[in-house]
């Protein structure tokens, strides 16, 4: 197939994107590179990456590349950079997504995929939540996830012939070429490693279920490949049962392979966030089942940060923190720039060619807003 990833430079789309085209699919990315552009190197030939913007990217790349299928990867991921600038947040995750699902169905694009999360469940009702069970999302991010599944099955019941799959992923974990060291287990392992302690918020009780970065590729190529009438207007549970942990319990077992960890707890106020996730449709359904363990992601992480291989320092790693750093920038360049440059003069050379395989360089610097 031919497939547009939006965020496909993301975490999960890093890591998705080179198993879409190990099994032979093409691949356009359109992103906007907040966290680098993990495909400087790529030699595939069948990635195209567009440096873009889900609100506003050139329409025309559907049909220039033939686009049969999306996967929404794109947009602000966790919920205190939501909180950060909740107008920037309804732009990028619902206007943005909106646009993106109706160019997809103005272009003919049969099916798209979308990223939603059990965070939508929020304070779940009872244990072994089901795609049926009731969603109470208690975050802007969450409830942005639930609006965005609404829009995009109310066009799917609209055109019957545009495949909207909704995939509700547990919280990821594991080893991408974009990190990320904000998520429970990855910042878990990064924090015992190193400084020998783990702070649990939110009093630890709360239920999280967690799924494996490579599996979550797995899952989005298995819905974006699945027999039509299997899948179309379906929401699927990603993730395994017995990866719903009690935060306490996984501060626990990351303890346990990073010998000398302390765990404490932050004086905060209980987390609402609370639920524990039933993942039976997508097997009888899709036959697809979760591989990794929690202890394989533990491992990984770990044996990267001991090889040097990831860097616990770099910003990019931080969501947070880095789209604090761009809105600083933002800031910068808006009150202090002459001719567009902050601390060279215009004389010097500019960006260098050929970074990504197609992508137009803005003149202007890259802003949050567009
Ligand atoms: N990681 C998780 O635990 C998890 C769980 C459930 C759902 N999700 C969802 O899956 C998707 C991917 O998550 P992730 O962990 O890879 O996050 P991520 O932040 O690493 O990736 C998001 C990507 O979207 C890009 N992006 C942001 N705004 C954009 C815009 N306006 N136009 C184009 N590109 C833009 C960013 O540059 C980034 O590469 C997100 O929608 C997230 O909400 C993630």
């Amino acid at each position: 197939m031919n497939v547009l990833v939006a965020g496909g430079a993301g975490y999960i789309g890093s890591v998705l994107v080179p198993a879409l085209l190990d099994k032979g699919h093409k691949v356009v990315v359109v992103d906007r590179l907040f966290f680098g552009n993990p495909y400087a190197g790529d030699t595939s030939g069948k990635l195209v990456v567009v440096r873009g913007d889900i609100r506003t990217f050139d329409a025309r790349v559907f049909r220039e590349h033939a686009i049969d299928g999306v996967i929404d990867v794109s947009g602000i991921s966790n919920d205190p950079s939501c909180e950060l600038e909740p107008e920037l947040t309804r732009s990028v995750n619902v206007d943005g997504g909106k646009r993106l699902a109706s160019l997809a169905l103005a272009a003919g694009v049969k099916r798209f995929v979308y990223s939603s999360s059990c965070s939508v469940y929020g304070h779940g009702e009872g244990l072994g939540l089901t795609e049926t069970s009731g969603r109470h999302p208690v975050s802007l991010y969450a409830r942005a996830k639930a609006e965005m599944e609404d829009v995009l099955f109310e066009m799917h019941r609209h055109t019957k012939s545009f495949e909207v799959v909704a995939l509700r992923l547990a919280t990821v974990y594991g080893l991408s070429p974009r990190m990320r060291f904000d998520l429970a287990i990855n910042v878990m392992t990064k924090n015992a490693y190193v400084g020998r302690k783990i702070t649990v918020d939110g009093g630890g009780r709360q239920w999280r279920p967690f799924v494996h970065v490579r599996d979550v590729a797995e899952a989005f190529i298995t819905a974006l490949t699945a027999e039509g009438k299997k899948v179309a207007g379906e929401i699927f549970n990603v993730g395994s049962t017995q990866n719903n942990v009690q935060i306490l319990n996984l501060a626990f077992r990351v303890r346990d392979a990073i010998p000398g960890t302390e765990v404490t707890h932050a004086p905060t106020d209980p987390d609402l966030r609370d639920y524990n996730v039933a993942f039976e449709k997508i097997q009888q359904q899709l036959g697809f089942v979760c591989r990794r363990t929690l202890d394989d992601g533990i491992r990984e992480v770990l044996a990267a940060l001991k090889d040097g291989l990831v860097d616990p320092d770099d910003r990019r790693w931080y969501t947070l923190r880095q789209y604090l750093f761009l809105r600083e920038a933002e800031h910068a360049m808006r009150d202090m720039a002459i001719d567009q440059r902050l601390l060279t003069t215009g004389m010097t050379e500019g960006p260098s060619p050929g970074e990504v395989s197609e992508m137009t360089v803005p003149a202007t610097p890259v802003s949050l807003r567009r």
